[in-house]
């Protein structure tokens, strides 16, 4: 964060409904603002991949493999507490939750601070 970071509203708490979001310019910067839980979570709109607008992908649950005590697969599964953004150029996916990739912990989005007021939804650029 530059040493004169500013606080910057950004719209109210309807602009981002459970399990929303909603993507915004700042200045240079654009940023994705994400509810989940009730939480709001903020990224910077660049993939760690080679740069795309990851946080205008879609957002799915994080997918997870269902292993039988014996090591055989059941297959895959939905696991709705941890959804993803899948970043639109090459599928890079992030958990919306700590911005990691679930494969790649080094590929990582920059996270934004984010705050809900009573009067709105603020990020410190
Ligand atoms: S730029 Fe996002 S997956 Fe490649």
């Amino acid at each position: 964060m530059p040493a004169t970071s500013q606080r910057v509203f950004v719209g109210t708490s309807g602009d981002v409904p459970p399990n929303g979001r909603l993507v915004v310019d700042v200045g240079a910067i654009t940023i994705g603002i994400f509810r989940v839980d009730g939480k709001l979570y903020a990224y910077q709109n660049t993939c760690a991949h080679q740069g795309g607008p990851v946080c205008q992908g879609k957002m799915v649950p994080r997918v997870t493999e269902v292993i039988e005590p014996d090591g055989s697969s059941r297959g895959f599964a939905f696991d709705e507490s941890d959804p993803h953004i899948v970043c639109p150029w090459h599928g890079f996916e992030y958990s919306i939750k700590t911005g990691t990739h679930p494969g790649r912990s080094s590929a990582r989005l920059i996270r934004v601070n984010v705050e809900e007021a009573p009067d709105g939804i603020y990020v410190t650029v």
